[in-house]
């Protein structure tokens, strides 16, 4: 009986421990699981926002992160942001030097402007307020880490959104100095890549580098520079060889070195150089060219139209005020240097005009001849007003190359802003017979390059019109 008792009161014993302990384990379970909600409140959440974290499934991402006052702000604002909480999540130790409310007004125009997480942190953790809000009214950077270090060697948002549109190897050649920003900034405004332009670097001479800087961009000339005895003077016309297929760029240097791209005068089809012809969009300039590819518009007349003073032509035709100017100048340089005074013979002509000119050449001589001498409609120089036609008093313009300061006016008319815009040995280019007498006013500086390099209107064009 007394044993039966015992065993009675182990078994009660045991029934309780039991109990208890599925209680206790029931408590501790319990206990556990709401932990984490317990530290999210120690972090200084409140209920609310433990909500949202619970329903966007973020607890153990913000208990990682730790303290969050930024975080916090931004689930107050509009709950919609906490989709992209990782912009957000930023524990108080890593905070950039900014107030929260600030951090929190650029973190969100930037996910509106579609920046990475990674990125927006990236900017906020290097850039000042200021320099990231004039940042979010323009483009975006390309290379954010580039972008922020260029910002941080003290160049300007621009200059360093050019740098970040590069790579890292050319920038850190200009963060370290070894290349003046301003040596690389007109390549890069160009639509060069950095490694062409460290091919350009590397290729080309001081000098050559430096005419490149005021060119077009020209998509061949990084491969160019790179051919043995590549000559700067003769790139117009590797690019010709090249673009009308005539030449490689494995042999194109050395081809039109050796001049084998030349056509003489009398095997040229000068009608099959009008091909492809576009009207020109851009007439703006004084070194517009137009040829038998580029023509201007059949309405354009040019609107500052003046007569030269007597004393000046022979035919009484209007030119363009500045080449207007410019010929009466050269005209007195003629006079200075001992020769029989220049005279203008022949200037602006009408669309109309030309028009009628070339139909009548045409009718005399037929289109084939017509097109070596006379330009179609829209495709004559002496459209623009800024061309001349030179003879003298007692020599028409048609013998000007006998005219006894010929050489004088050859040599000088760049300093006048005058080209010599049909040059003999260059019909191949020009599409035109030699005209001793016709001129063209581009200005000093580009008649001064076209004079020097020995080229023509046409190969100045293709670099830098
Ligand atoms: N004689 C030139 C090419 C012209 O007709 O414009
Ligand atoms: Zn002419």
């Amino acid at each position: 009986m007394e044993k039966k008792s015992g065993s009675k009161v182990i078994i009660i014993v045991l029934l309780v421990l039991l109990v208890l302990g599925a209680a206790g384990g029931g408590v501790y379970y319990f206990y556990q699981k709401q932990a984490p909600f317990r530290k999210l409140g120690e972090l200084g959440y409140n209920e609310q926002q433990i909500t949202v974290i619970k329903n966007k499934d973020l607890t153990a991402k913000v208990i990682e992160t730790g303290d969050s006052e930024l975080f916090r702000y931004a689930l107050d604002q509009t709950i919609n942001n906490a989709d992209r909480y990782e912009y957000f999540l930023i524990s108080d130790k890593d905070l950039p030097k900014m107030s929260i409310k600030d951090l929190y007004s650029v973190t969100s125009k930037m996910i509106e402007l579609g920046y990475t997480a990674e990125d927006a942190a990236i900017l906020t953790s290097k850039l000042d307020l200021d320099t990231i809000t004039t940042l979010l009214r323009g483009e975006q950077p390309r290379d954010l880490e580039l972008f922020a270090d260029a910002i941080d060697h003290g160049f300007s948002i621009t200059d360093s959104l050019l740098l970040a549109s590069g790579n890292r190897e050319l920038a850190e050649k200009i963060f370290n100095g070894d290349i003046a920003y301003e040596r690389i900034s007109p390549l890069m405004e160009k639509q060069y890549t950095s490694d062409e332009i460290l091919t350009l670097l590397n290729n080309l001479s001081e000098d050559d580098y430096t005419f490149v800087m005021g060119m077009k961009y020209i998509p061949e000339l990084p491969e160019l520079s790179g051919k043995e005895n590549f000559d700067m003077d003769m790139l117009p016309r590797y690019l010709m060889s090249l673009r009308s297929n005539r030449a490689s760029m494995d042999d194109v240097v050395n081809w039109v070195n050796s001049d084998n791209d030349y056509i003489p005068a009398d095997e040229i089809d000068y009608s099959a150089m009008y091909h492809d012809e576009e009207i020109l969009a851009d007439y703006t300039s004084y070194t517009y060219c137009v040829n038998k590819q580029y023509a201007l518009p059949s309405n354009y007349e040019p609107s500052d139209l003046e007569y030269l003073p007597s004393g000046y032509y022979v035919l009484y035709h209007p030119m363009r005020h500045v080449a207007a100017n410019a010929f009466v100048n050269m005209s007195d340089g003629s006079v200075v240097a001992g020769y029989e005074r220049i005279l203008a013979q022949s200037n602006y002509r009408s669309y109309d005009h030309q028009k009628s000119l070339y139909d009548e050449y045409v009718e005399q001589d037929g289109v084939a001849l017509a097109d070596t001498y006379s330009a179609r409609p829209g495709h004559s120089e002496h459209q623009t007003g800024l061309v001349t036609d030179i003879g003298t008093a007692s020599m028409d313009m048609l013998y000007f190359e006998s005219y006894s300061g010929y050489d004088w006016v050859c040599e000088n008319a760049h300093l006048y802003g005058f080209i010599q815009r049909y040059p003999e040995g260059k019909e191949y280019i020009t599409g035109y017979e030699y005209e001793s007498w016709h001129f063209r006013y581009v200005g000093v500086e580009t008649a001064t390059v076209i004079y020097e390099r020995g080229w023509t209107l046409d190969e100045y064009a293709l670099l830098f019109n």
